[in-house]
């Protein structure tokens, strides 16, 4: 869809009537998400926000005093928003005796800094396992029961994996009404203020050491019928099916009822045992090098997920009906050396499975991947499938990928892991999350149309052509821009805070948004190449000319000049150089 300023404006104008119905609903700004062209927007107090922000260690938030060393430094790199974990351990010690110190200090500390909270609730499950439980859970393993798995001799409970099993009532009872409370609170608490954005529920779920549970419950559940309201879904959904599970569907004949094995396959033979990482005996060295792209035991993983989804599909009703604000469930990715389930936690929200957490869960607003590995744009792609919104509450300090994920998959979070602790914020970072911070209101202006992208550049690579607005654009790589614009880095860097670059050696990528905001005029976001201009069109004038470049920020929303670039910084008018900061580009055409 080729976007003009008509178009933008009734897009502005639609999007903010949307945004007035869904508050007479809520009579509130209240949290939400809301559609704009292709993207999913998350809406609060009335105005799409974008999260730059990090995932603080799991910990980190059990003590506010240690809180207090950590706030300063978000707040320098520039972040809007933390993720920070709540403990059922900590938020429920006793059965029924909930403990709202650390949340309301979290809260209130958060405004005191000018930043929004995304909670993770730690609750049944963290990587698959159940370390978080309170200790009444932990010791009662016969009112809360564990999975079993194969361990080599016989099928018995999990052993050293703690890990408690889907197929029991009682647990998702306690983990839901644990949650209501949590949510109930919030609301009482910040209902009004909307501190708190969103909710992650559980963390990276699924079975370890195992392709499935293989508890009495889990065996007499997979023997059965797959349950009718997944077939009915996997019918209806049938022409717009995500293509890795449609496949196994279709080589399995399309069936529409039959036992987990009749209508997906065979599942993984009890007796094989799978390894934390792929590495080991079972499929061999070659197929743990290629595993990973391709589902292994589909029937075992589908069973698994439709598990996981029921169950949270339950918890997130429970704390939907006390606050609704939306809420994500993660993965840990099928990766090299974690190819088969069971050594990535079989069942979680990944790619290959969303039709099934769609069918089982359908209040979970999104499935997120928690991104370390290398193939960031194929992942990104994958999980904004069938109308997913992308989230990345997990993953590295790549600003290559922020402005990727921002630019060009309209991600509603970037969220490097560990930022309080061994993963700091590099400065690069931090810069362009003062950039994205105000470029907001533009990005999600443009967002869902063909008038924002992103581009990635790696050392070596060809130059791109992109066509965008009324102009071709070629961007060839030049490596690292070490200018940062001062309003950047000084603005609220204490510099010791920022690790000193490791190397002066270029950065093997850069990257950039681009948006066509008028006829003629551009906004560049990023470093690392260059970029020059031809029309897109035959007819009229065929040379283009940098009629005005400014380097400059957004104050408030409004776009402020803070240098002039050209002559040399330019190549006197012809191309266009990116330089870790924002410009406003205005082109002109001459014969
Ligand atoms: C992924 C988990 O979701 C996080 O809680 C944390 O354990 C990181 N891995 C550690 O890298």
């Amino acid at each position: 869809m080729r976007i003009n300023r008509t178009f933008l404006l009734g897009l502005i104008f639609s999007a903010a009537a949307l945004a007035i119905s869904a508050q007479a609903q809520t009579d509130t700004g209240t949290p939400h998400l809301q559609k704009q062209g292709n993207a999913t927007q998350l809406i609060v107090d009335g105005k799409p926000f974008l999260i730059v922000s990090g995932e603080l260690s799991n910990n980190a938030a059990t003590s506010l005093e240690n809180m207090e060393t950590i706030w300063p430094k978000l707040v320098a790199a520039n972040m809007n928003t933390a993720l920070v974990g709540v403990t059922w351990a900590q938020f429920e010690p006793e059965e029924g005796k909930f403990n709202y110190v650390q949340i309301d200090g979290v809260i209130n500390r958060a405004r005191d800094n000018h930043m929004h909270l995304v909670i993770i609730w730690f609750g049944c499950w963290k990587n698959g396992t159940s370390s978080f439980p309170p200790y009444w859970v932990k010791k009662d393993y016969a009112r809360f029961p564990r999975i079993q798995v194969y361990d080599g001799k016989t099928v018995s409970v999990s052993g050293p994996v703690e890990l408690l099993s889907t197929l029991s009532d009682t647990t998702r009872d306690a983990d839901a009404k644990a949650f209501a409370a949590l949510m109930r609170h919030i609301k009482e608490v910040d209902g009004a203020q909307h501190t708190v954005l969103m909710i992650q529920v559980e963390n990276e779920v699924g079975v370890l050491r195992d392709s499935r549970d293989r508890s009495p419950a889990a065996n007499k559940a997979f023997a059965g019928q797959v349950p009718a309201e997944l077939m009915n879904y996997l019918v209806a959904h049938k022409d717009n099916l995500i293509p890795e599970l449609h496949d196994v569907w279709a080589a399995n004949g399309f069936k529409t009822s039959g036992t987990w094995e009749q209508v997906f396959g065979p599942g993984k033979p009890a007796s094989l045992i799978v390894p934390i990482q792929t590495n080991g005996e079972a499929l061999g060295l070659m197929r743990h090098e290629t595993d990973w792209t391709r589902l292994n035991w589909p029937s075992d993983e589908f069973f698994m997920a439709w598990n996981y989804a029921r169950f949270l599909g339950k918890v997130v009703e429970a704390g939907k009906a006390e606050y609704n604000i939306p809420m994500y469930v993660n993965a840990w990715l099928q990766q090299p050396n974690h190819a088969w389930p069971g050594s990535f936690p079989s069942g979680g929200p990944l790619p290959e499975v969303h039709d099934i957490w769609r069918a089982g869960a359908p209040n979970i607003d999104i499935l997120a991947p928690d991104l370390y590995v290398e193939q960031f744009d194929d992942v990104c792609a994958r999980f904004s499938r069938n109308g997913n919104p992308l989230f990345i509450p997990e993953t590295s300090t790549n600003y290559a990928n922020a402005l990727m994920a921002f630019g060009k998959y309209n991600t509603i979070a970037f969220s490097p892991f560990g930022v309080d602790g061994n993963r700091p914020i590099p400065l690069e970072l931090a810069n362009t999350y003062s950039i994205l911070n105000q470029l907001t209101p533009i990005i999600t202006a443009h967002q869902g149309t063909d008038s924002i992208t992103a581009v990635r550049l790696r050392q070596g690579e060809a130059p791109k052509h992109i066509k965008l607005g009324d102009y071709m654009l070629t961007l060839t790589y030049t490596g690292r821009a070490m200018h940062i614009p001062p309003q950047n880095a000084g603005q609220r860097l204490p510099s010791p805070i920022f690790p000193p670059p490791t190397t002066t050696e270029p950065p093997l990528e850069a990257a950039a948004i681009l948006i066509s905001t008028g006829p003629d005029e551009y906004y560049f976001a990023g470093s690392g190449m260059t970029i020059d201009f031809a029309p897109n069109t035959p007819t009229g004038p065929q040379n283009v000319g940098l009629g005005d470049v400014q380097e400059g920020k957004f104050v408030d929303g409004k776009w402020v000049e803070t240098r002039q670039i050209s002559g040399d910084d330019d190549a006197q008018g012809e191309i266009l150089i990116l330089r870790n900061s924002i410009l406003r580009v205005k082109l002109y055409r001459f014969p």
